[in-house]
């Protein structure tokens, strides 16, 4: 009775409250939040000062989001910063509406405003979020994180890491983040370099394995611009993923591994190294090598390594088929220092390099600077692409596409590995192929960020 009597009062309430019964209803089904703040971490060695930051929930990395394939992700972003924000899921195969990007399919969103992410996750695999922006800023002060995707069976590892690879600029007296995000000195160079490397947040990352024991590593470059370039020490196995996208046979990793900003790899490896011993990942192109996490053999897991892993289960879908029609484009990268360009489209004007400097503004694609108000490109869904890019310029470069993976076609015509972000050589031309099977307006730019905010941005429409 006393049930029923409150619940009719409360309805009578509602009725009366008629009109803001949709906003009511909307609250009480509201996601789990995710907010993005600033927050003092100890970032440098003990014995500097700590760094105020912004993160997801006060920590750079933010949390690591894990979702099972299929499933789905709602999170209320909730922008407690003094500026305006969205999160991009970075390597989704992404309902359009949810990519997070400012101007072209949300408005950012303003200080104390939030916006509900709310989206399925088709494929299995190692993504991540980040701000999307001013990205170039927002970035490096910490707003990012791992998105895992969890295959519905997981490879058989004794233990799985997770590790974003950063680097920070950070003054070591004050311990803060200097404020010069748009150094025309970055813009036009290799971009925003710091000066302290991280792995997870952390410096000097160290953990305890047991010889034999079999890792699966998930690797995500989360840094403005610096490329990794890593190798295993005391470690053997293989590349089983890269941006995500299982490859079709693990590929034994002896060589070296290059992660351009943006991208990812799974790797699975074993510690050969010694009892009593230490194992590395490392960064192999610094003098001598530099430990980027350190791994303490203690123990011994079983008496033999396994064998080699089976590979990860392909994703659905993702078919590119090059033997029928396609749209070819070209894409020509220009600009930056001592890249030779004499002028470009700049604000619907045609302007010299020195015009463009004074505006902070470097590169071009196409002869265009900056985010042209159309798309270089309008696609029929399903439509085979087949974009040549050239490298023009004097610098690498790591283009990204949102919303679709692409393979590279490689010399033989033959395809390579599905990714989302191509890390390119100066002077190179390559050619990627993807199939336009995800409507809606997606970007394609650069993910060295300061190379983003100063001329390398383009989108596409697929309808
Ligand atoms: Cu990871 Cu457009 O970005
Ligand atoms: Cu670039």
């Amino acid at each position: 009775m006393q049930t029923r009597r409150h619940f009719m009062a409360s309805s009578a309430a509602a009725t009366a409250l008629l009109g803001f019964l949709p906003r009511q209803a909307k609250a009480t089904v509201s996601f789990e939040t995710l907010e993005a703040m600033s927050a003092s971490v100890q970032l440098a060695p003990d014995g500097y000062p700590a760094t105020d930051i912004w993160g997801y929930g006060g920590t750079a990395p933010g949390p690591i989001l894990r979702v099972a394939q299929g499933g789905r992700l709602q999170r209320r972003f909730v922008n407690s910063l003094p500026q305006a924000s969205s999160i991009h899921w970075h390597g989704i195969r992404i309902d359009n509406a949810m990519d997070g990007v400012p101007g072209l399919t949300q408005a950012a969103v303003e200080p104390g405003d939030g916006f509900d992410y709310d989206f399925t996750l088709p494929d299995a695999g190692t993504y991540w979020y980040h701000s999307h922006n001013r990205s170039a800023e927002q970035v490096a002060r910490g707003l990012h994180g791992a998105l895992i995707v969890e295959e519905g069976t997981p490879p058989d590892v004794d233990r799985e890491e997770v590790f974003v690879l950063d680097d920070w600029l950070i003054d070591p007296e004050t311990g803060q983040i200097p404020g010069d995000f748009e150094s025309p000195h970055a813009r036009s160079h290799a971009g925003r370099m710091g000066n302290l490397i991280l792995t997870s947040g952390v410096f000097d990352k160290t953990m305890t394995v047991q010889r034999n024991e079999r890792l699966r590593l998930r690797l995500i470059n989360a840094a403005n611009a610096r490329i990794f370039v890593l190798g295993l020490i005391g470690l053997e196995g293989w590349t089983m993923a890269l941006d995500g996208m299982p490859l079709p046979a693990p590929e034994p990793l002896d060589e070296v591994l290059v992660l351009g900003p943006g991208q990812r790899a799974d790797l699975i490896v074993d510690v050969t190294a010694e009892e009593g011993g230490t194992a590395y990942l490392a960064r192999v192109n610094e003098a001598r090598g530099a430990p980027q996490v350190t791994f303490r053999v203690r123990g011994q897991a079983s008496l033999a390594r396994r064998g080699i892993p089976d590979a990860l289960p392909p994703n659905p879908g993702h078919v590119i088929d090059l033997s029928g029609d396609s749209v070819n484009l070209t894409l020509n990268m220009e600009g930056g220092a001592m890249g030779g360009l004499r002028e470009a489209m700049f604000n619907g004007e045609q302007v010299g390099f020195r015009e463009l400097a004074q505006a902070n503004q470097f590169w071009a694609f196409n002869g265009m600077v900056g985010m042209p108000d159309s798309p270089m490109a309008t696609l029929d869904r399903g439509q085979i692409v087949r974009l040549t890019i050239s490298n023009d310029t004097a610098f690498p470069h790591a283009m990204h596409l949102h919303g679709m993976h692409f393979r590279e076609v490689l010399t033989d015509n033959t395809l390579g590995p599905m990714r989302d972000t191509l890390l390119m050589d100066s002077s190179e031309r390559r050619e990627i192929a993807f199939a336009a099977d995800n409507p809606g307006d997606w970007l394609l730019h650069c993910h060295m960020l300061s190379h983003a905010a100063s001329g390398m941005m383009t989108w596409v429409r697929v309808t």
